[in-house]
């Protein structure tokens, strides 16, 4: 058996590797996807975002290679891809392998020196379910490319880093939120981040002491419309802060989390219509992350179960991200006993609801939220029951290589 390996799947997992490469991986490195508590499409107004790491995660089984050249298998496509470090070149279309190959060309235009790698990654996160599976596999392979050279790199360039390879070398934008929930967060905790300073603090979620779950339901539908959608309301925010900035004189308006809900009320007839509702919105959802985490600090359920709610409507109404499928998820959960609050989480647009439901009221959330909704719709809807757990996690062998800094 494999020393690294640890759980059923990893040892499947380091199976594969062996398989497929015929030696045994040095490593494993286990990347979470996210689900987003509150503070929605405020990342890239360099606002406040509250995610939580879950339990389903990309796992990559890796070993050094002695030359610069990278082989990846992926389980889930069965397919593998190859490519030097020396030339990585995008590949056509919307293709899984352009995540590991965008990693590896950032990193390398950074400064950084790799090694060949052997790699079979593996992944439990839902695709295009607004669970960042894309940020949780460029952040195990991330941490495969590191841990295979010895690179020391800092948690915020890591995720600054994958980010940027979404950005640049995939070419979808996005804001930071996923890949630094990837990186950072702890078990059993979410993740409070400032996403201009990228400062972060760990929120207890005491959800045992609660008896509290994270229920996430996925509506059947995969995000849609997304990628355009998305960098229209990116531009639309950007301009609503423009015009604030001019009349808003006091002190300086970089970007929307700049603007108070104070100032938005004074000087929101200066925006057409359609940018003040924008504005309205991440104004006031970064004010909701905030209240969100006090009154998880108080203990105050109801408190936090009506920002929860009202993040929903604001999402749906002022930012228009919502969907059909989304609001009728949301609307079945507030109607159930034992749901604390429930919203829409990620992008939009399809995917999921994140919910807080009472442990004894698990199983009236499948019959009479999932199981109406699928006989309303007709849509394969499901519910994972998740837990809080760490960011990025590397298990390496005894004789996996120490870290060093590149300059080393
Ligand atoms: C996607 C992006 C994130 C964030 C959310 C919306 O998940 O990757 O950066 O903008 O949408 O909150």
């Amino acid at each position: 058996m494999n020393a690294v390996a640890r759980t059923r799947r990893e040892r499947a997992l380091a199976r594969s590797f062996a398989r497929r490469f015929a030696r045994e991986p040095h490593g494993l490195a286990r990347a979470p996807g996210r689900v987003n508590l509150i503070g929605e499409h405020t990342d890239y107004n360099e606002g406040f975002v509250l995610p939580v790491a879950i339990d389903r995660a990309v796992i990559a089984a890796f070993a050094a290679r002695s030359d610069r050249q990278v082989r990846v298998y992926s389980l889930g496509f069965d397919q593998e891809d190859s490519f030097p470090l020396d030339n990585i070149e995008r590949l056509e279309g919307d293709v899984w392998s352009n995540y590991v190959r965008g990693v590896a060309a950032v990193l390398q235009e950074a400064g950084y020196r790799l090694t060949g790698v052997d790699m079979v990654i593996q992944g439990d996160v839902p695709i295009g379910a607004g669970l960042a599976s894309s940020a949780s596999l460029e952040v195990a392979v991330l941490g495969t490319f590191q841990h295979a050279a010895a690179l020391a790199i800092d948690p915020r360039d890591q995720a600054l880093l994958a980010q940027r390879a979404e950005n640049e070398f995939v070419g979808v934008g996005c804001g930071v939120m996923d890949q630094m929930a990837a990186v950072m967060s702890h078990r059993d905790h979410a993740l409070l981040i400032d996403c201009r300073s990228l400062e972060t603090k760990a929120v207890p979620l005491n959800m045992t002491a609660h008896g509290l779950k994270i229920v996430v339901a996925h509506t059947g539908v995969r995000r849609a419309l997304s990628d355009s959608a998305y960098s229209q309301r990116q531009q639309e925010c950007s301009r609503a802060a423009q015009v604030l900035a001019q009349v808003i004189g006091a002190r300086p308006v970089v970007a929307l989390r700049d603007v108070t809900s104070k100032d938005l009320a004074a000087h929101e007839g200066n925006l057409p219509d359609q940018l003040a509702r924008r504005a309205r919105h991440v104004v006031g959802e970064n004010e909701r992350v905030l209240k969100s985490v006090e009154a998880l600090r108080q203990d105050d359920l109801p408190t936090l179960g009506r920002l929860l709610y009202a993040s929903h409507q604001s999402l749906a109404g002022d930012y228009e991200v919502s969907s059909p499928e989304l609001d009728l998820m949301v609307e079945l959960a507030c109607h159930l006993e034992g749901v604390v609050g429930a919203r829409m989480t990620g992008a939009g647009f399809g995917g999921c609801t994140v919910n807080l439901v009472r442990k004894e009221a698990i199983d009236s959330f499948r019959e009479q939220v999932i199981e109406t909704y699928r006989s309303r719709t007709s849509l394969p809807a499901e519910m994972y029951v998740c837990e809080a757990v760490d960011g990025l996690r590397i298990i390496a062998g005894a004789n996996a290589p120490a870290s060093h800094s590149p300059q080393d």
